[in-house]
């Protein structure tokens, strides 16, 4: 979850390189630096915080057209300076930027040490220029290749040497890696929304390749040594960042995006009010053959992912269970060939769920990934890749993203149950037809904003917040606590609402807000049976649901929604809580859009 950025060419690299960086913030912003050859001699600049602060840093005056820079989130020490990449060799002949993690760095870093080598930072990259160091007898691709070989994890890496002053060496291995060549030069980077945005030849790195750029020139090899010829890959259209328009915060832009994102992925996928996914490669006679599916993903995702566990098991009835992507080795699964492992990710390289991807994929299940970056690890991976149109989204708090993924599981789980007969044409068309009214009614929903500031602003100085909810009022309970959580960093959890008086309620008191979703009508009556469980304890309810949901005393608020099938109730509820949380972390002064600790890429396990 760190970005890399390089140059080569005839241009300043210095501004080059701190815009890359900027652009790879999502990524990790809590240190960040970069290293420019000048007379065959390497010069490094590093700073905490985020890569803006590089600007202040560099020395105006220093000219270079090659470097490598970095943007951190930290995994091995600190987030400091002197933790922050790139890293030297002790020779200062090696420069070395690294997004990912050397998993036997301690051993490796104990047998420099014992041979007398002093390192200068708690991070696993340095062992990488040391080894380097050791390895180079005058050819850097035979060196690189020899290091790599002792490296266990993962890495993309951006490395300079001093005898090659013009010239950038890269290597990778499951973190994901783009090159471009451009008429004035070549560029490295994490990501391909950073290379320039009327971007001519790009190509992706392949793990364990070592690619060799100079300003017009890209060759790469494997591991034996071979040269591989790579093909350009296209990247239609690397949506240029058009900036937060008038919008205080990316995660409000994004908030309202969602009306859009939403309508651009189903008109991708509905057509002629028939769910076509021509991307699913799965005959009707395998779809048939499903016994099982499986949601995997991370955070989010995850309560996506467990929306679409409801839905299709009751669609289908067959079982159907989402699991938390880190937690997926684990658990022992047991997919088969008739498994459906339907993988979900924003960023498509989320290293667990990539992780929980390659299990699955080892038992022979079937790889179905809903995707926001065409280009990713997990497409790569996937047997089936169904892309949600939400754009790029920059806010670390995922919003719009999440709201394309559902009505991609909507569309799926609709899809799979009407191929394998389990519902009849008339509800196939129903549902259908309730998913392309959801644009609408979120922007119905939107409208209130200043109804959920206003609550907000009531909630400014809360230390505990309780989220409730049954079924997907449940994965919509959770995705709300979450949001709250990572951007205003207020204690809250979210409770099945059956569950809570089974121990948690414990802690309602006096004035506890409990946000409770009751939207599905099927089990709203149960949950407000919750809901005066915790009003009997004092506390202070916020019911996200329907007219008849609930009614409210003085001190309780009734978020109102249109009403929708309530299967897709999430698509509706969730943009209540995504709004609290916003307004109640402005109020509190919080980096909303790069929340602490956090980054927006979590290319770590
Ligand atoms: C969501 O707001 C968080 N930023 C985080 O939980 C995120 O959903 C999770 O890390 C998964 O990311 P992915 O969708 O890119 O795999």
């Amino acid at each position: 979850m760190c970005g890399i950025m390089g140059y080569t060419g005839t241009l300043p690299a210095v501004p080059i390189i701190i815009k890359g960086l900027e652009g790879l913030e999502y990524r990790g912003y809590d240190s960040a630096g970069l290293g420019v050859i000048k007379a065959g001699e390497i010069s490094v600049y590093k700073t905490q915080g985020s890569p803006e602060k590089l600007w202040n840093t560099v020395p105006e005056n220093l000219i270079s057209s090659v470097g490598v820079g970095h943007t951190r989130w930290a995994t091995h020490g600190a987030p400091t300076a002197q933790n922050a990449h790139p890293h030297l060799s002790p020779d200062g002949l090696f420069t070395v930027v690294h997004n990912g993690i050397i998993e036997n760095f301690a051993a490796l870093k104990s047998e420099l040490e014992e041979q007398g080598y002093i390192f200068n930072s708690e991070t696993d990259t340095e062992v990488v220029a040391y080894l380097l160091e050791k390895e180079y007898k005058g050819d850097v691709k035979s060196a690189i290749t020899n290091v790599l070989t002792r490296l266990e994890g993962s890495y993309a890496l951006g490395i300079l040497c001093n005898d090659y002053p013009d010239t950038i060496f890269c290597a990778k291995y499951s973190s994901p890696l783009f090159v471009s060549l451009e008429s004035d030069g070549g560029y490295i980077a994490s990501d391909v929304s950073v290379l320039p945005k009327n971007a001519g030849k790009i190509y992706k790195i392949g793990d364990k390749e070592i690619g060799i750029l100079s300003k017009d020139e890209l060759k790469v090899f494997d591991i034996d040594g071979c040269r591989i010829r790579k093909t350009e890959i296209k990247v239609r259209d690397i949506k240029n960042l058009e900036g937060k328009g008038e919008y205080a915060h990316y995660m409000l832009k994004e908030i309202y995006e969602q009306p859009q994102a939403v309508e651009d992925t189903l008109e991708s996928i509905i057509v002629n009010s028939r769910i076509k996914l021509n991307t699913l490669r799965l005959t009707k006679e395998k779809i048939k053959r499903i016994n099982r599916i499986e949601f995997i993903a991370c955070g989010s995702a995850y309560h996506a992912g467990a929306v679409g566990a409801y839905i299709a098991q009751k669609l289908m009835g067959i079982p159907c269970e989402a699991y938390i992507a880190s937690e997926y080795r684990y658990s022992n699964p047991v997919p088969d060939e008739n498994t459906l492992a339907v993988i979900i990710s924003q960023s498509g390289e989320t290293a667990d769920t990539l992780a929980a991807l390659r299990e699955a994929k080892r038992h022979n299940a079937k790889i179905v990934s809903i995707i926001n970056a065409p280009l990713s690890t997990i497409a790569q991976e996937s047997d089936s890749v169904i892309l949600t149109k939400a754009g790029k989204e920059v806010a670390v708090a995922t919003t719009k993203a999440f709201s394309a993924q559902l009505v991609v599981i909507y569309a799926l789980c609709t899809r799979l149950a009407y191929s394998s007969g389990k519902i009849n044409k008339a509800r196939y068309s129903e549902l259908i037809e309730q998913m392309k009214n959801l644009p609408e009614k979120i922007r119905e929903i939107l409208k209130n904003d200043r109804e959920y500031k206003a609550l907000a602003d009531e909630l400014k100085d809360i230390n505990y917040t309780c989220f409730i909810g049954r079924g997907v009022d449940y994965c919509a309970a959770m995705e709300g606590a979450l949001k709250l959580k990572e951007v205003s960093y207020t204690h809250c959890e979210a409770y099945a609402a059956g569950e809570l008086k089974h121990g948690t309620i414990s802690l309602i008191e006096q004035g506890t807000p409990v946000v409770a979703v009751a939207a599905q009508s099927s089990v709203s009556q149960k949950t407000v049976s919750n809901i005066r469980e915790c009003k009997a304890r004092g506390a202070k309810i916020i019911c996200i649901g329907n007219e008849n949901s609930f009614t409210p005393d003085a001190d309780d608020k009734m978020l109102l929604i249109p009403q929708t099938e309530d299967l897709f109730k999430t698509s509706l509820t969730v943009i209540p809580m995504q709004l609290i949380a916003y307004y109640t972390a402005l109020n509190k002064g919080c980096s909303i859009d790069k929340p602490k600790n956090l980054a927006k890429s979590v290319t770590v396990e």
